[in-house]
């Protein structure tokens, strides 16, 4: 007897116009997954990996994460929907030689509201669409890590994962229902952010994350993983 074909999956990708969250979309579209992915403009890296015969996968949707009236009209819009995979990627990065006390407020908040407030802006207003048999997975770094931090160095983008990571064990502890809660290291990785310099490329990273969110969906409780399916210390 034939086995039915298994139901769709859906992921939500948010910032994935290139780097890791481009490489996600390539991934799960590649494995038959409908991808909604958001870009705040660029569209093209997307429409390009997808290809024609995946296209009618892939929904691709406008979002910068920072404006909240953006994020409530695309919850309206995918109000009903089931998201199987959340993952808030979008991140910036601060300058690495910056001490705290050089940094201007403009430039601390647009990296502390980037990183830490608006991720979890998304996590609130979506957490509802996710399945307990799913995942929650926020982009982290392994460089959020206060254990690890003995080098300083970026030191508000540091501060900024920290706080990411602290917030999503508070919102961890006011769940009444089993979730799977991701708090994600990707390793160091050549994007634009992690430069030429890392050691990892895009595929590798990405297919990592890809079995740990596998692996872990449906398992009840908060993880800071890395791509590789250890845990970082916080
Ligand atoms: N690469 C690494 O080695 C590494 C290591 C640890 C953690 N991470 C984390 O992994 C995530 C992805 O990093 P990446 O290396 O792929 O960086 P990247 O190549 O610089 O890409 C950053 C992505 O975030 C999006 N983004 C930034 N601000 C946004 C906003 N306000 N609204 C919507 N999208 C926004 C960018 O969109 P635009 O194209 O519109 O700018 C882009 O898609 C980040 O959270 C980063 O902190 C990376």
């Amino acid at each position: 007897m034939k086995s039915s074909p298994s139901p769709e999956k859906t992921i939500l990708i948010v910032g994935a116009s290139r780097g890791l969250g481009l490489g996600l979309a390539r991934e799960y579209l590649a494995r038959g997954w409908r991808v909604i992915a958001t870009v705040r403009l660029d569209r093209e890296r997307l429409i390009a990996c997808a290809g024609s015969e995946l296209l009618s996968k892939l929904e691709i949707e406008t979002l910068d994460t920072t404006l909240p009236a953006q994020i409530a009209a695309l919850r309206e819009r995918l109000a009903g929907r089931q998201i199987d995979v959340l993952v808030v990627n979008a991140g910036v990065m601060s300058r690495h030689d910056e001490k705290i006390g050089e940094i201007s407020e403009q430039d601390f908040n647009w990296v502390m509201v980037t990183n830490a407030l608006s991720p979890m802006r998304i996590v609130e207003e979506f957490s509802g669409l996710v399945p307990e048999s799913g995942a929650i997975v926020v982009m982290s770094s392994a460089m959020g890590s206060i254990t690890r931090n003995t080098t300083g160095g970026a030191e508000v983008y540091r501060a900024s994962k920290a706080a990411l990571n602290t917030l999503m064990r508070s919102f961890a502890s006011r769940q009444t229902k089993p979730r799977t809660l991701l708090a994600m290291h990707p390793g160091w990785v050549r994007t634009e952010m992690g430069s030429d310099r890392a050691p990892l490329d895009v595929e590798t990273s990405v297919r990592g994350m890809v079995k740990v969110i596998d692996a872990e969906a449906g398992k009840p409780g908060m993880r800071f993983v890395n791509y590789k399916g250890e845990t970082v210390e916080w």
